[in-house]
């Protein structure tokens, strides 16, 4: 892992003639859009975009389309889902926010190994860390499955005017206090990466992955606002009313 500063092009630069290393340093969330492209933006961070293509024999003009969408995706998350119906708000964070974990927790558990395995030597937190994350990311396989296959598919058979299937006040209690365990791990990864401020001299792996990390914080607490303090609420009307 390279550990030489990113070297800044003059502001205005084209995106193709940035270097792949100072495109991530300006906006981590682009490391989404390399590693999908299979470019080295670590080591191999001082190619330019176009050079990083023409090796890889890639379409510039394919990924530059994605650096853009990767902008305009920030953008889109304002509409407001806490006003839909309970069905679709269970459909909405299912392709959302259980979208969003299963696209970004492979990704991140690379990184964060990687990382405690270049620099834990000298920094153990990092290495709890992982360990922290690799035990967070299995609890939520589990809990993403027992939404998606118990309480969203009641959810969803309730708003067709069926019966609740069973007494939900269980899973329901059950999902919220798996909510609460991942609330304190996250916790436990912002108070051993200080915020998630990687140090001044840190690799770009080491950057993508603390602002990977805080992207998980911030979606994981909207993700679990909207099901503790919208759709459960919502689940237990519709299951006393039916
Ligand atoms: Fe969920
Ligand atoms: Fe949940």
């Amino acid at each position: 892992m390279s550990h030489r500063p990113n070297v800044f092009s003059p502001p205005g630069t084209p995106l193709l003639e940035s270097t792949v290393g100072e495109l991530v340093a300006e906006r981590p969330g682009r490391s989404r859009v390399f590693q999908a492209f299979n470019i080295d933006f670590c080591c191999q961070g001082a190619r330019t975009l176009r050079e990083a293509c023409e090796r890889k024999g890639l379409a510039a003009e394919a990924v530059v389309e994605q650096l853009e969408a990767e902008l305009a995706d920030k953008a889109v998350a304002a509409q407001n889902p806490t006003e839909l119906p309970p069905h679709e708000l269970a459909a909405y964070i299912v392709e959302t926010h259980h979208g969003f974990l299963r696209r970004e927790l492979p990704r991140l558990h690379t990184m964060a190994e990687r990382v405690a395995r270049v620099h834990g030597g000298h920094t153990p937190s990092l290495v709890e860390m992982l360990n922290i994350f690799i035990g967070m990311e299995a609890e939520l396989a589990d809990h993403l499955m027992k939404e998606e296959q118990i309480l969203f598919p009641a959810v969803v058979a309730m708003s067709r005017g069926e019966p609740a299937p069973g007494d939900l006040d269980g899973p329901i209690a059950c999902m919220v206090h798996e909510h609460e365990e991942v609330g304190s791990a996250l916790a436990r990864l912002r108070e051993l990466s200080h915020g998630f401020q990687p140090p001044a001299d840190a690799c770009n792996t080491y950057r993508a992955l603390f602002a990977g990390l805080h992207d998980l914080e911030v979606d994981l607490h909207r993700h679990i606002h909207l099901e503790n303090a919208v759709l459960f609420p919502a689940a237990r009307v519709m299951a006393d009313t039916r």
